[in-house]
């Protein structure tokens, strides 16, 4: 049996609500779940919660509660989200669940009994809402966090750590075989010169009691708790079951994608491939992709709690795009199309109702909506059959453009590309309304009402394109707006047919006669626009 497609999100931190660029990581990782499975294959789609630590620590206490009972409330705003947006998730993990801290605990006493480990004082610099250490020699001016700029604590304390060093050669060795293993280029090319210099001679595993009480404690060291990162990165083999489930983990592992933004690279493409090379796993068992995404900004600035910019998804979904019956769509749409994976993009109101009006307005809802009401004004709104002589000449190059899509669409999103394969799926569209101005049915259904014959067929043939190519476009938009999709193919009359990405080879595919549905309008105006 194939192995199923392993995808990963970043475990969030519950210190607060859920923001777009936590749901910019996880609509994305929908995106490609749902494509893996409208191409048949199985999916193993991974989120959850990262709840340990620090910050996590002092938030709970700032709220008055214990960290656990402040994490189940934030857990559930993710879990709301996650609903409202549709994502698909076939396995929620939280690093506070005892099957995660068994297999953390497994980990840390792996290490030990492999000699990976070194007992010794740890003097770096700490920076919380990072949690990460950094080296004297990492430090920007100022004692700055080199990752968020800001301020660092001065840490010395004993603990255990896994050096670093000793794997450095052994990693560049497998980049340099793997230089598609991580995505963009430009961060692959990152991370080596990252490895050019020397490594920090090692990664802190854990923390003392006194300084951090929440977290997985350490089998081995009563006085100690394990370092947050080492802790949640272990998620992407403690949800498969990794020394709890071992036939489950060998089909699932390694996790095909790990999609994560650019402020964790280091972590996941230095410390992860390090830590599971200290736990033995072979080199052909490391995670087969990373892929870095940019962030989403407010004007120039990046967002996050600490400035106070936070835009919550709810809100726009709920708030800026009220009266959208399929405003989750919308959002999703937004995101994956502004901005090309892997490049910043800046968060606008404006940007996000401009996408609404032109693209999903303009473009798609109007050529749902003509294409349905002609159908049901000229041929009772019932799908013609396929013209018997075939194509007309006009229409080939809709015809041609609908059966190039499949693997235009294959193409830019088994490179993650998620805005070229919109762009592909979104020419269609616009050519297909063009199409639609250029053979004026209108003027065909007059005629034909003459008692014109020609007109009466050549008005059923472009009628027929027409409900194809909104065949091929609700099937290939299923992954991005995967309401908009069903609802565009019940209104082709298809009901609750499964889409599937082979059908869009199948050429004509609408069954003669099929009954369509006139339904709602897709993106309807804003109340009082004059837009
Ligand atoms: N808990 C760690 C990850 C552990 S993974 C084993 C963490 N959590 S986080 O909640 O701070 O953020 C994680 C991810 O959220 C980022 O990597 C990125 O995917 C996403 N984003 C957070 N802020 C973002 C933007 N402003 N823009 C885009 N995505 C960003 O780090």
């Amino acid at each position: 049996m194939a192995k199923p497609f392993y995808i990963t999100t970043p475990l969030y931190y519950v210190n607060a609500s859920p923001h777009i660029g936590h749901s910019y990581t996880t609509v994305a990782a929908d995106c490609l779940a749902r494509f893996h499975r409208l191409r048949g294959d199985e999916v193993f789609l991974l989120t959850g919660t990262d709840e340990h630590g620090q910050k996590i620590e002092q938030a709970a206490a700032a709220s008055g509660r214990t960290p656990q009972v402040f994490a189940d409330e934030v857990v559930e705003r993710f879990k709301a989200l996650w609903g409202l947006l549709a994502i698909s998730y076939d396995d929620f993990i939280r690093t506070t669940q005892e099957r995660h801290v068994r297999v953390v605990q497994a980990c840390l006493k792996t290490l030990e009994a492999r000699g990976q480990l070194r007992h010794a004082t740890y003097q770096g610099w700490y920076c919380t809402p990072c949690e990460t250490f950094w080296t004297d020699a990492e430090l920007t001016e100022g004692a700055a966090c080199p990752s968020c700029q800001r301020a660092v604590e001065r840490v010395a304390e004993d603990g255990w750590s896994l050096p670093l060093r000793p794997a450095q050669e052994w990693l560049r060795g497998f980049l340099r075989e793997r230089p598609d293993w991580i995505q963009p280029a430009a961060r692959f090319n990152e991370v080596q010169s990252l490895l050019e210099r020397p490594l920090p001679e090692a990664l802190c595993i854990t923390r003392p009691r006194q300084r951090v009480n929440w977290g997985i404690p350490v089998p081995f060291s009563e006085g100690h708790v394990t370092y947050v990162w080492f802790d949640a990165l272990l998620n992407y083999i403690s949800a498969p079951g990794f020394g709890t489930e071992p036939a489950r983990f060998a089909r699932l592992w390694p996790a095909d994608v790990h999609l994560i933004g650019k402020d964790i690279l280091r972590h996941h493409a230095v410390y992860w491939p390090i830590i599971l090379h200290a736990l033995g796993l072979s080199d052909h068992e490391m995670p087969r992709m990373i892929v870095a995404h940019g962030w989403w900004k407010i004007g120039e600035q990046k967002m996050s709690k600490s400035r106070g910019n936070i835009v919550d998804p709810s809100v726009v979904v709920r708030e800026l795009l009220h009266g959208q019956p399929y405003a989750a769509d919308a959002y999703r749409y937004f995101l994956l199309r502004e901005v090309p994976f892997g490049q910043d993009g800046a968060f606008s109101e404006e940007a996000i109702l401009g996408r609404l009006q032109a693209d999903l307005a303009n473009d798609l809802g109007n050529l749902v909506h003509r294409t349905l009401s002609m159908l049901e004004r000229y041929t009772a709104g019932k799908i013609p059959p396929a013209p018997a002589v075939g194509c007309a000449v006009e229409d080939e190059p809709i015809r041609q453009q609908a059966l190039a899509l499949p693997a235009q669409l294959d193409t830019a999103l088994q490179e993650l590309r998620f805005s070229q394969a919109l762009e592909a799926v979104f020419r269609l569209v616009g050519d297909a309304n063009r199409y639609i101005e250029s053979q004026a049915p209108w003027q065909l259904a007059k005629a034909a009402r003459g008692s014109d014959a020609a007109s009466a067929r050549r008005l059923e043939g472009v009628l027929w394109l027409l409900a194809e190519t909104l065949r091929v476009v609700a099937i290939a938009l299923e992954p991005f707006m995967p309401k908009v999709s069903a609802a565009m193919w019940r209104q082709l009359g298809f009901g609750s047919a499964p889409r599937r990405l082979s059908d869009l080879t199948v050429w004509p595919g609408c069954p003669a006669q099929q009954r369509v549905e006139l339904a709602e309008v897709l993106f309807p105006k804003p109340e009082g626009s004059s837009r």
